[in-house]
């Protein structure tokens, strides 16, 4: 376009405007979605009026002030952002996420000393089959979703298993990464049931649930934390060292590291070591991309009595990383081109998993990150609890439910998940 006095003039004025109200206007309601819940940030607020304070412990440990929402700026607008639901970062594509009409609603109060995890849905039964995460508590729990209101239960599979932390479907199948590895009693008959770390599997129709791996050539896993099933059904699991800092298994005899597990061959190998503590992980619709989260920020500096036994350093591993995926291996390059792609604003991503359109959504204490494939922040919704995961669940995917210390809760929008271990193109 050739440059016309006229035109170069409204480009000057449209620039003016733009940066005086950047930064007269960190906040303001969200063209086109509900102003009660909905809160669009200008510009990811990257000009705050001074001065602007966010407070920070001076010993370098996190804390709840410690956050966006929370920083003290002069601008009146940003107290919308304290009070929002969704905190909007990228308009556009927050509107296709969010739909017209967005709601966040509280389903279930669970006690709040217990981590809940490894949420999965499973359409043949219409229920989410999840985990309380706690010291002696060996039951999981059940949500059926058939009936005007869902309804929870406790859940124990045969033989139980204590100390589940991450759960996928795949091909009709749960499969577990397990945390826990001390005896425990059985729920039901009181009997001893031994168990160590590692990987198991539930079918949902039967409640049979069978060991696929508890060693690795006779050493014990340090605690399984999450795990993901690609279409060929390789398995993919994180094996950081929570189980012991809570106090579920032994001291760790392994580094915390990501590891691929063939149920076909009985083969575990590991397949990246650079991440300090490994937690989530999930795969890319079309499984040429993996994502892992590393919570290397927890330092285990607690005495043994002191659970859990690790204290939190903001300056540590915090990361989400992105790597090509290739199933086949040649050469043994499994996981490459090791990138990271997004710094949470405050403390580090949990639980992950993709959206069917491949947004990544992440579990981050009172809150979750919606991310771009590339991890562009898109939007946040922002939780009364700490979540510890989320899943798409209901027949057609479309809820994302969140499950941490203290509830469950559920969001309707637009955005759909994907049945795991089905590969899309
Ligand atoms: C956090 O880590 C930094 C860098 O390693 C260190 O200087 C600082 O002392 C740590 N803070 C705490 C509270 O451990
Ligand atoms: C934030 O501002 C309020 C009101 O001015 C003040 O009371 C509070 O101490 C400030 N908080 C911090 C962390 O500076
Ligand atoms: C925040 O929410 C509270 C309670 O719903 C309400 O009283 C208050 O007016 C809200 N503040 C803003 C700035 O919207
Ligand atoms: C499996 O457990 C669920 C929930 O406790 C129960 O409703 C169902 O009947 C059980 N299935 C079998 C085959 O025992
Ligand atoms: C850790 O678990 C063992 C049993 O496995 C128990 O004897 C010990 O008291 C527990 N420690 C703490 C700090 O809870």
């Amino acid at each position: 376009m050739m440059l016309t006095r006229h035109n170069l003039s409204t480009h000057a004025l449209h620039f003016l405007t733009f940066s005086v109200s950047a930064i007269a206007q960190l906040a303001a309601p969200c063209p086109g979605l509900p102003t009660a819940s909905t809160v669009c940030i200008n510009r990811h607020a990257s000009v705050m009026p001074y001065p602007f304070f966010r407070f920070h412990p001076s010993d370098g440990s996190l804390s709840p002030e410690d956050s966006f929402p929370r920083t003290n700026t002069t601008d009146p607008t940003f107290a919308l952002v304290r009070n929002a639901t969704f905190l909007v970062f990228d308009h556009a594509r927050a509107a296709d996420i969010l739909g017209p009409d967005p709601i966040l609603e509280h389903l279930f109060d669970l006690p709040p000393g217990f981590v809940h995890e490894a949420p999965v849905y499973v359409p043949s039964i219409n229920s989410v089959i999840f985990s309380a995460l706690a010291q002696d508590v060996v039951p999981q729990l059940i949500i059926n979703l058939d009936g005007p209101r869902p309804t929870i239960a406790n859940y124990t599979p045969e033989p139980p298993v204590y100390g589940v932390n991450g759960g996928r479907y795949h091909d009709g199948k749960i499969y577990w990464a397990v945390s826990a590895g001390v005896p425990f009693p059985h729920p039901e008959d009181g009997s001893t049931v031994l168990q160590t770390p590692g990987i198991v599997e539930l079918d949902p129709t039967t409640n049979a649930t069978r060991t696929l791996l508890n060693n690795y050539y006779g050493a014990q896993f340090n605690s399984p934390d999450d795990v993901v099933v690609a279409s060929n059904g390789d398995i993919f699991f994180t094996d950081p060292w929570y189980g012991w800092s809570g106090n579920l298994t032994a001291a760790p005899v392994l580094p915390a590291a990501t590891w691929r597990f063939r149920p076909a061959t009985g083969q575990a190998q590991i397949v990246e070591s650079s991440l300090v503590q490994p937690n989530g992980i999930a795969l890319s619709p079309d499984e040429k991309t993996i994502y892992i989260t590393d919570t290397g920020l927890t330092e285990f500096d607690m005495p043994e009595h002191v659970l859990p036994r690790f204290s939190l350093n903001s300056t540590g591993p915090r990361y989400l990383y992105a790597f090509d995926l290739d199933l086949e291996g040649k050469g043994g390059r499994v996981l490459t081109e090791k990138r990271v792609v997004f710094l949470a604003a405050e403390f580090g991503t949990d639980g992950v998993h993709v959206a069917a359109d491949g947004s990544i959504v992440g579990a981050i204490r009172e809150r979750v990150d919606v991310l771009s494939p590339e991890g562009e922040l898109i939007l946040q919704i922002r939780s009364t609890f700490v979540v510890n995961n989320v899943q798409f669940v209901g027949p057609d995917l479309d809820e994302l439910w969140l499950f941490g210390y203290g509830g469950v809760s559920r969001v309707k929008w637009n955005l759909k998940g994907r049945l795991e271990g089905r590969a899309s193109s």
